[in-house]
């Protein structure tokens, strides 16, 4: 049993705990949306959720402190306007609730070098990065101590994170090993858009390092949804004589299947089957129905209020902190370390 705010408690069965994070860039983008935040308004009603915006996470890159502090808080609008509910769920900010830097450190002893090593976000980053930071090498760490604080067994996030969410299993495994049982292995929860891929370049997933043109965020003007969508790239290199269809077709297929109807769907994979598919119905459709699942979550945005959405934070907090001071003293007494005052 957890309360959430002051009169609103619900009851979940155990072991039914849902942990995810996002990194505080800016605007969401429709990948973060269709990815991971469409399912977290899924499992608000039916799992006890912790939602964080992480943002010890973004400062493992160079960042800049007032734009860190603005995107905390930004993102906090967003997530809420997609339908994070703070009755049903809660959101908070990372830094917000110290354990989990003091577990990460705790988890960096049951870490393998070789593990941390092998991880392509690491591999990935570190290549665009003039300074690598040591941060950003055991940033997978933090995330399985973001995981493990709340006992998490289940993490909704796209495919991208598929590494780091097997790596806290290994993790959590390895300190249950060595100190008795006291994490679940969390199990990783994915929706159909698995990976939406770059508009611009639909080899690459789609990500706002990239540059604009490759993504469409969550607040974007209509007529720029338009454009993108209608400039989006669909035929790269030649035509297979395979049916399968080529990464920027698939792309917005997909975009397809999350924002349409069945009806409308099932008219353009028909047409592509009978090779009747014109792309400018397609990218108008895609662009219409994107259009209209994004109306709504605008529309939320705007009547929320600074102070309303600070408050959710703070409260967020205040309740993860109690659950993971908890944690955290058990697994303080485990490792010999003392016990909590
Ligand atoms: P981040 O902030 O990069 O992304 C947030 C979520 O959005 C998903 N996502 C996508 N899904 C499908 N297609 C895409 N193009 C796409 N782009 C992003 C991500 O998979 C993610 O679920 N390391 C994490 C943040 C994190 C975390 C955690 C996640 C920190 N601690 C604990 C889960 C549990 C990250 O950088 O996500």
């Amino acid at each position: 049993m957890i309360g959430f705010g002051s009169s609103n408690v619900i009851s979940t069965p155990s072991n039914s705990v849902v942990f995810s994070g996002l990194q505080p860039t800016g605007h969401l983008q429709i990948g973060n949306y269709f990815g991971a935040v469409q399912n977290f308004v899924k499992l608000q009603t039916q799992y006890e959720c912790y939602y964080a915006i992480v943002d010890y996470h973004a400062i493992t890159v160079e960042h800049d402190p007032e734009e860190l502090r603005r995107n905390t808080l930004e993102m906090g609008f967003d997530l809420l306007a997609c339908g994070l509910d703070p009755k049903q769920c809660v959101l908070f900010v990372q830094s917000q609730v110290p354990e989990h830097t003091e577990l990460a450190w705790i988890l960096s002893a049951v870490t393998s070098y070789g593990d941390l090593q092998r991880m392509t976000q690491f591999k990935e980053k570190g290549e665009t990065q003039e300074f690598v930071s040591c941060g950003l090498f055991t940033y997978p760490v933090l995330q399985a101590a973001d995981i493990l604080a709340y006992k998490a067994s289940k993490v909704p996030v796209g495919e991208d994170q598929v590494q780091h969410i097997e790596l806290t299993r290994r993790i959590a495994r390895r300190f249950n090993a060595r100190f008795g049982e006291t994490f679940p292995e969390p199990d990783v929860l994915l929706t159909a858009a698995l990976r939406l891929m770059s508009l611009a370049d639909p080899e690459r997933k789609m990500s706002k390092s990239l540059g604009p043109k490759h993504y469409i965020a969550l607040n974007e003007s209509e007529e720029s949804i338009r454009e993108k969508i209608k400039t989006a790239v669909t035929d790269v290199g030649p035509r297979t004589e395979t049916k399968e269809k080529s990464p920027g077709v698939a792309n917005l297929f997909l975009l397809l299947k999350l924002s349409a109807s069945q009806e409308i769907y099932d008219q353009f994979e028909s047409d592509y089957a009978r090779g009747v598919l014109k792309y400018e119905p397609l990218k108008r459709a895609v662009a219409d129905c994107l259009v209209k699942t994004l109306e709504p979550i605008r529309a939320r945005k705007a009547q929320l209020k600074e102070s309303e959405v600070r408050e959710i934070l703070h409260e967020g907090a205040r309740t993860a902190r109690a659950v993971a001071r908890q944690t955290l003293a058990e697994v303080r007494e485990r490792i010999g370390v003392g016990k909590l005052i």
